[in-house]
C-alpha cells in the first residue's frame, strides 16, 4: 500500500484525476469503479475539465459504482445515481449505457446485487476502483463488522453512517436504513484501488485503516493487503499517522 500526502483536498482531487488520466490514455476502454460522497468531488471536477480540454475521453469507458440506497428513487436529489449524474456523468462524453449503478428498488434487491457483480465480472473486472472511506472506517457501505462480505449485497447502515449522512436530507428520519453495496471481494478485485481521504473528520479512521491490525470492525485496512492500493489524503487526513 503506498500513502500519499497533498497540502490540500483539490491537491489530492487533481492527482486522483491525473492517476485516472493516465489509466485511460493506457486503456481508453477502461472498467471504472466509481465512489460518491464529498471526497471525490474534486477529483470528478478535474475529470470534467480534463474531458473539455481533450485530454481524457470517456468514449469506450465503462463505469460501476460502489453503492446505492435502498428505497429512494433515482431522482431523489440524494439518490447516487442523480449526484452521479450532477457530479461527473452529464458533463463528460460517456455512453449512457456504460453506467452502471445498483439498483436500489429492484424487487429483489439480493438477485439484483449478485447479477451487478456478474455484470462487472462480463466487462472484465474493474480497473481502478475510486473510494471515499467513512468515518467508522467503512468503504462503499461495507459497516463495521465480525467479517468482511464478498459480494455485492444488501447492507443495514450503521447509526454512525447514518448521522454522518443526515447533512444530505432534510432530516435524519428521511436517511434509507438500508443500502446495496459492492462487497470487499468486488472492491478487492479491482486491480487498482484509490483511496481519497481530506479534512480532519477523516483522520481517525485513517490511522485506525492503516495503523491497526487487518480487521472487518474498521474494514478499509482490508486494502492494506490489496498489491497496488494508494491512499491520497490531506495533510488534516493525514494528522494522526
Ligand atoms: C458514504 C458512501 C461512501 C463514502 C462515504 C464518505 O457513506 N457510501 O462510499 O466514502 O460516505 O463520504 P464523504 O466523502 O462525503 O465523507
Amino acid at each position: 500500500m503506498e500513502i500519499r500526502v497533498f497540502d490540500t483536498a483539490e491537491q489530492v482531487g487533481q492527482a486522483a484525476a491525473v492517476l485516472l488520466a493516465a489509466q485511460l490514455l493506457r486503456k481508453p476502454d477502461s472498467v471504472l469503479g466509481l465512489a460518491t460522497g464529498s471526497s471525490p468531488i474534486p477529483t470528478y471536477t478535474c475529470l470534467i475539465d480534463l474531458n473539455r480540454r481533450g485530454v481524457v475521453d470517456f468514449s469506450q469507458v465503462t463505469t460501476f459504482n460502489l453503492d446505492e440506497y435502498v428505497g429512494i428513487p433515482e431522482s431523489h436529489e440524494c439518490s447516487y445515481h442523480r449526484f452521479m449524474n450532477e457530479q461527473l456523468f452529464s458533463h463528460v462524453n460517456i455512453r449512457r449505457e456504460a453506467i452502471h449503478v445498483p439498483d436500489g428498488n429492484a424487487p429483489n434487491l439480493e438477485e439484483s446485487a449478485a447479477a451487478y457483480d456478474e455484470a462487472i465480472r462480463k466487462a472484465g473486472g474493474i480497473d481502478v476502483q475510486l473510494l471515499g472511506i467513512g468515518r467508522n472506517g467503512h468503504i462503499g457501505f461495507n459497516e463495521p463488522s465480525t467479517q468482511f462480505i464478498y459480494g455485492c449485497h444488501v447492507v443495514s447502515l450503521s447509526d454512525s453512517t447514518i448521522d454522518a449522512n443526515k447533512r444530505f436530507f432534510a432530516s435524519e428520519a428521511d436517511v434509507p436504513r438500508q443500502a446495496v453495496s459492492l462487497g470487499i471481494g468486488s472492491i478487492m478485485n479491482a486491480r487498482q484501488v484509490l483511496l481519497i481521504a481530506t479534512g480532519s473528520d477523516k483522520a481517525d479512521a485513517v490511522r485506525r485503516a492503516i495503523r491497526e491490525d487487518v480487521n472487518p470492525q474498521i474494514q478499509a485496512s482490508i486494502l492494506r493487503t490489496h498489491p497496488d492500493a494508494v491512499f491520497l489524503l490531506d495533510r488534516a487526513a493525514a494528522a494522526q499517522l
